[in-house]
């Protein structure tokens, strides 16, 4: 017996929630606005940029669209980055990715403003996620928080293994059931005996970017099983990382794809947007609340000690 996760009921949630927030801040003069710039024409781009900018109307922001072309040189993204950094009117800025080759995404990234850097991309806020401290969600693993939130399974104490490493899902992944008291094991392709040790998981998220690697002996019975993936399978049908049909009756909770993680990742990008614009008119200082608490330690405890 198994209990799918409707991650679009999860993600309308989260979004009322925003729209609320929105709303009353729109009372009180305080407008938010999203700027999405997206280079070329890649299709899976185009369909990601109009979903967010369909997201931004369903909880009252303004989106800003900045389509360019293909051949679009360095400076001009940079130009128009800073021109965004600069806008009063703009409280959150995502740069589509993948960028066309001639484009280097680590410059232009490290360019958007900290602040307004809702993606939670920068080295300065993946270094705030990395210590705790932090404003900006990583969008997908945040989603993948409120999806093991919303079945009721507490993560302190819990195994959770994360497979796939990668700087935007697998590692801040792993860093938000860590902030938890998860007992964390990030796996990858190098990794020996991966079913062994997925199949001691509590808890399994799955971002590995293959379809259907995860089938019922890679999970314990019972396991809150998370898809990240996005996959074609071999009739060309969208999939995840796990085996859906396989596991789902020995999954204790499992995510489908689509509708599962996917909403998720929009739903909180509208998060970030909200607090960029909290943050910048005085309404919110700081950070997301840990499990641990480490405001009674000292610095250095904090730093160097945290067991
Ligand atoms: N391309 C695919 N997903 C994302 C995302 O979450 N943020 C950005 N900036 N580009 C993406």
């Amino acid at each position: 017996m198994s209990n799918i996760i409707d991650g679009k009921a999860v993600s309308a949630q989260v979004k009322q929630r925003i729209k609320e927030e929105t709303a009353k801040l729109k009372e009180q003069g305080i407008d938010i606005g999203l700027a999405v710039v997206i280079v070329g024409d890649d299709p899976a781009s185009k369909v990601y940029v109009r979903n967010k900018k369909k997201a931004c109307e369903e909880v009252g922001f303004n989106s800003y669209e900045y389509a360019l072309p293909a051949e679009t040189t360095e400076q001009e993204l940079l130009d128009l980055v800073n021109k965004l950094n600069a806008d009063d009117k703009v409280n959150g800025i995502l740069v589509q990715l993948p960028l066309p080759k001639h484009l280097d995404d680590k410059v232009i990234i490290n360019n958007i403003l900290p602040e307004k850097d809702v993606d939670a991309f920068h080295p300065v806020n993946v270094g705030k996620i990395m210590i705790g401290d932090y404003n900006f969600l990583p969008c997908t693993p945040a989603g993948v928080m409120e999806l093991i939130a919303s079945t009721g399974t507490e993560i302190q104490g819990k195994e959770c293994v994360v497979i796939g490493r990668s700087n935007i899902v697998g590692k801040p992944m792993a860093m938000l059931l860590l902030h938890k008291s998860g007992t964390v094991t990030i796996c990858h392709s190098k990794t020996k005996n991966l079913k062994e040790v997925a199949s001691r998981a509590d808890i399994l998220v799955a971002a590995v970017g293959k379809p259907k690697i995860i089938t019922a002996d890679y999970i314990k019975e019972g396991a809150v099983v998370i898809d990240v993936g996005m996959d074609r399978d071999e009739n060309g049908k969208l999939c995840g990382d796990v085996d859906f049909e396989n596991c789902k009756d020995k999954a204790g909770f499992i995510t489908p794809v689509p509708g599962g993680v996917g909403p998720m990742t929009i739903a909180m990008l509208m998060q970030n947007t909200l607090t960029a614009a909290k943050v910048k008119n005085g309404l919110m200082d700081n950070t997301v609340e840990q499990e641990v608490d480490t405001k009674e330690r000292t610095v250095f405890n904090k730093l160097f000690l945290h067991t």
